[in-house]
């Protein structure tokens, strides 16, 4: 069984990073938008025959499907270390056949390592309309709420569950707080299952968790041309915006 998102929000979330535009007659790709949450919360705003998603879990994609079968479901069946770890390592975007106003990916670049979201965002870029826009999520490590005691990043994800596991994390031991301090100002960091790498060579095997954050210094540093926008209360997430070519 692949992973269901629970996640409520993304709709709103890229209305407001995107500036509140004008849905109607739109064609939206929401890329990893597993069962289409965003589609659910759009509410109508996005014709759902104008609305395509692409992820690579199964199950997701068929319950998105029997949901609102008037609107476009792609299995992508690319290898993810989380999310599909029986998919074909590199396996090339498909052809959709169309092109698109707004491509957008909430907490997917998240989860993927950063050789293959340059890869797929240059992909990505290709398929939209000439004044088309891209925008995805990205998790900065030493960013925190406003507010006393708010933990930053780096250390909300250290103590989030990962997906499918219900027991709760264990408070980060204390011989780990100077590498975990150290992350929160890093301009990457990767969390596989429980273990925080910076430097080191992170490994791409199946696992129950791989969660990438980047600074937005070193977003802007993958990405020149885009525009870095910060996150939109009540999200942790930045927004990254780029055009379809530089
Ligand atoms: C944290 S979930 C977010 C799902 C959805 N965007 C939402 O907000 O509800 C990450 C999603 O990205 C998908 N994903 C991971 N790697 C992908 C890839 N290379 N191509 C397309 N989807 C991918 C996963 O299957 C999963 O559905």
């Amino acid at each position: 069984m692949s992973f269901t998102s629970t996640k409520k929000g993304q709709f709103a979330y890229f209305d407001t990073q995107l500036g509140h535009p004008d849905w109607s007659g739109r064609t939206v790709l929401d890329f990893g938008g597993n069962v289409g949450v965003l589609l659910e919360e759009a509410a109508g705003r996005i014709q759902p025959s104008l609305y395509w998603c692409v992820d690579v879990a199964r199950d997701a994609i068929e319950e998105g499907r029997r949901r609102r079968p008037e609107a476009h479901w792609v299995r992508y069946d690319r290898y993810n270390p989380q999310f599909n770890p029986a998919g074909i390592p590199g396996l090339a975007l498909p052809d959709l056949g169309t092109r698109f106003d707004y491509v957008l990916a909430y907490s997917v670049f998240t989860h993927t390592p950063d050789d293959e979201t340059v890869e797929l965002v240059r992909a990505l870029r290709s398929m939209l309309t000439d004044d088309g826009l891209l925008a995805f999520t990205f998790i900065a490590p030493g960013w925190a709420p406003r507010g006393e005691g708010q933990k930053s990043n780096v250390r909300w994800r250290l103590s989030s569950r990962s997906l499918g596991n219900t027991a709760e994390p264990p408070p980060v031991p204390a011989h780990l707080e100077p590498v975990v301090e150290r992350a929160g100002k890093a301009p990457r960091c990767t969390v596989v299952d429980d273990t925080l790498l910076l430097d080191e060579h992170v490994p791409n095997g199946p696992c129950g968790r791989y969660d990438v954050l980047w600074s937005p210094d070193h977003t802007r540093s993958l990405f020149p041309a885009a525009e870095v926008r910060p996150p939109a209360a009540p999200e942790r997430q930045h927004c990254c915006l780029l055009g379809p070519a530089d």
